[in-house]
């Protein structure tokens, strides 16, 4: 059995006898001496092969992804490599055994490989072991046994749930199995193990938490994967302020222990009311201010048509300030950012430019009195660039909240190195669904309003919060809970709210519904997105970087092809047909 790592070895280590194992990476002939880079898990380790050797030969004939097996003398070289970590010392070859030959591998598995991302997932098996991949997926196993180690401490058990199971309320559309015993039924696959931890707090569990696989069927994104881990936590006989830290605290443990981070605690807290004003987000960067302000009162006697009217319309008018820019945006790159806000629906974008003359696609129509008002509310300073969208709030905010972000990633504002965390709490319980027509929950129908709002699940359910919230780092919404409904009757006037039938009601959630009958204590949780996780550890943007066989965008493995068609009998048992 392989026992030394070969960034085990070091300069300490001079004299002494070892075995190594791994595959060739590189070999290089010079004259006589044959130098071969032998890599695993760990890292790389330069052997030599002297002529002399009576694997000299075989030296000579490996080639690249060779499994090979040696023996030698670690020996301090004369020409140090300071890149890598065994860059002092070499192994002079004593015996060498070849496991097993390679195939030429179709991309090369160097850190700046140029191979297309659909190659590498292809044959993602020789990508795994490309530093960059396994680098991450290392960390992954880190944060993975640092979750576990700090829940421990905490007390929580872990319990595994079912993965066949009946539909769960997380919103997105199931992955669905069909039964073959019970013909014509389905089971489906859990968007997350909702329903069953908060069954587990019924059950005495007290403290449980699981590294769960979810599985949701939703447009894909850089940050989305359709089966995805959750690291899902639940408790019984908390408030908010209780799972927050709980979770804070786990955070600052995985922080410490993956990257010596110390996060101070506690985490900023931010009503989710703010988050949108201030920043049009419900997961705001914070590595970067550049905060929404609102104008809408210095333009209140405006006789500029477009704000006129919009004010007229109870819209409103916001502005971003992009610091001493003022001279770095011509009029096609402010057409840009035009185009950029239409994406969010707002209707086009104004702008000043603060120099010594003032000028831009408005100066012409604002008055010295409202020019005097923006700058001392905006604190204008010379060279400022005023980036401005009015209309109905919810796209003033939305469309001014991705622009400042854009903004920030064209001017290098935002500091890669530097985590910024906080909780965006008291969401709206619900929000309202243009496609049915009518209010949907924020997050899902088991989310206790808050204790004041318990009244207008009926009749204000726009003005109706919850005690749920999300932890934001770096603009990534990285995990969210909330306190749950333990009163029947509250869960019964939530569904009411949810305009859901008594049917509808027995038919998605009778078990459980009854199980709240029995001595629920009160109870409440989170869960994070373990993939979303290891994303900011390792300072990637893409999911798939982080997990060890992930899918395409159009949610299909290319390295075992699937999904696929399957047998023809495998259909008849479960009786089902395909139809074109
Ligand atoms: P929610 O749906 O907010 O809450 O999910 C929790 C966290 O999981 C991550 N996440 C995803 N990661 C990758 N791909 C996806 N498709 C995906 N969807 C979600 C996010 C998110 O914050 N049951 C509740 C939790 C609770 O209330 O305790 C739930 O699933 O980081």
């Amino acid at each position: 059995m392989k026992t030394v790592y070969n960034t085990d070895i070091n300069i300490n280590n001079v004299g002494e006898n070892v075995t190594l194992y791994g595959w060739v990476m590189k070999k290089r002939d010079l004259g006589g001496l044959v130098f071969i880079d032998l890599r695993d898990r760990s890292g790389i380790i330069q052997l030599t092969v002297r002529p002399e050797n009576a694997n000299y030969e075989l030296a000579s004939s490996l080639k690249n992804e060779y499994v090979i097996k040696v023996t030698g003398k670690v020996v301090e070289r004369e020409n140090k490599n300071t890149k890598i970590a065994t860059g002092e010392i070499e192994i002079d070859v004593e015996e060498l055994e070849l496991l097993n030959k390679s195939e030429e591998i179709p991309f090369s598995l160097e850190d700046n490989t140029n191979a297309l991302e659909d190659t590498r997932l292809k044959y993602r098996y020789l990508d795994l072991r490309r530093n960059e991949i396994k680098d991450k997926i290392l960390t992954r196993s880190k944060v993975t046994m640092a979750v576990r180690e700090y829940l421990d401490q905490n007390s929580f058990l872990e319990v595994e749930t079912p993965i066949l199971c009946k539909s769960t309320p997380e919103g997105a559309r199931d992955y669905l199995v069909p039964s073959r015993v019970n013909k014509g039924k389905f089971y489906a696959l859990p968007q997350s193990p909702q329903i069953f931890k908060q069954l587990l707090m019924v059950g005495g569990i007290e403290k449980y938490f699981q590294i769960a696989k979810c599985f949701r069927d939703e447009d894909l994104r850089a940050d989305r994967q359709p089966e995805f881990t959750q690291i899902d936590i639940e408790m019984s006989f908390v408030e908010e302020n209780d799972v927050m830290t709980l979770a804070e605290g786990l955070v600052a443990y995985v922080w410490k222990k993956i990257k010596n981070i110390d996060v101070e605690l506690p985490l900023m807290r931010l009503p989710y009311v703010d988050a949108i004003n201030l920043y049009g987000s419900d997961k705001p960067d914070l590595r970067f201010d550049m905060k929404i302000n609102e104008i809408s009162d210095v333009f209140k006697n405006t006789e500029f048509g477009v704000f006129k009217t919009v004010l007229e319309e109870n819209g409103i008018i916001n502005a971003i300030v992009v610091k001493n820019a003022a001279d770095k945006y011509s009029r096609k790159d402010l057409d840009k950012l035009t185009d950029y806000v239409k994406t969010y629906k707002a209707s086009g974008l104004a702008y000043l430019k603060f120099n010594e003359e003032i000028s831009g696609s408005i100066a012409k129509v604002v008055t010295e009195t409202e020019i005097e008002d923006l700058k001392n509310t905006l604190n204008i300073e010379d060279n400022d660039l005023v980036l401005i969208v009015s209309g109905k709030k919810e796209i003033v905010k939305t469309s001014l909240g991705a622009l400042r972000c854009k903004v920030a990633r064209d001017n290098g504002l935002i500091d890669n190195s530097t985590y910024k965390m906080l909780w965006v709490t008291d969401f709206p319980s619900f929000e309202w669904s243009e496609e049915e027509g009518r209010y949907m929950s924020c997050h899902h129908p088991f989310t206790s309003p808050k204790d004041e709002d318990v009244d207008k699940l009926i009749n204000d359910k726009a003005n109706c919060y919850s005690k749920a919230y999300d932890i934001v780092i770096n603009g990534y919404e990285a995990g969210g809970g909330s306190i749950r409904i333990h009163d029947q009757e509250v869960q019964q006037k939530m569904f009411e709210a949810l305009e859901l039938t008594p049917e509808e009601i027995k038919d998605k959630f009778g078990f459980f519904v009854d199980a709240l009958k029995y001595g629920t204590p009160p109870h409440g949780g989170l869960a994070f997105g373990l993939d979303r996780m290891v994303m900011l550890l390792t300072n990637t943007e893409n999911i798939r970087d982080v997990i060890a066989f992930p899918k395409t965008a159009s949610a299909s493995c290319l390295m075992s092809e699937c999904p696929n068609d399957v047998a023809e009998k495998q259909l008849r048992d479960l009786s089902i047909k395909v139809t074109e």
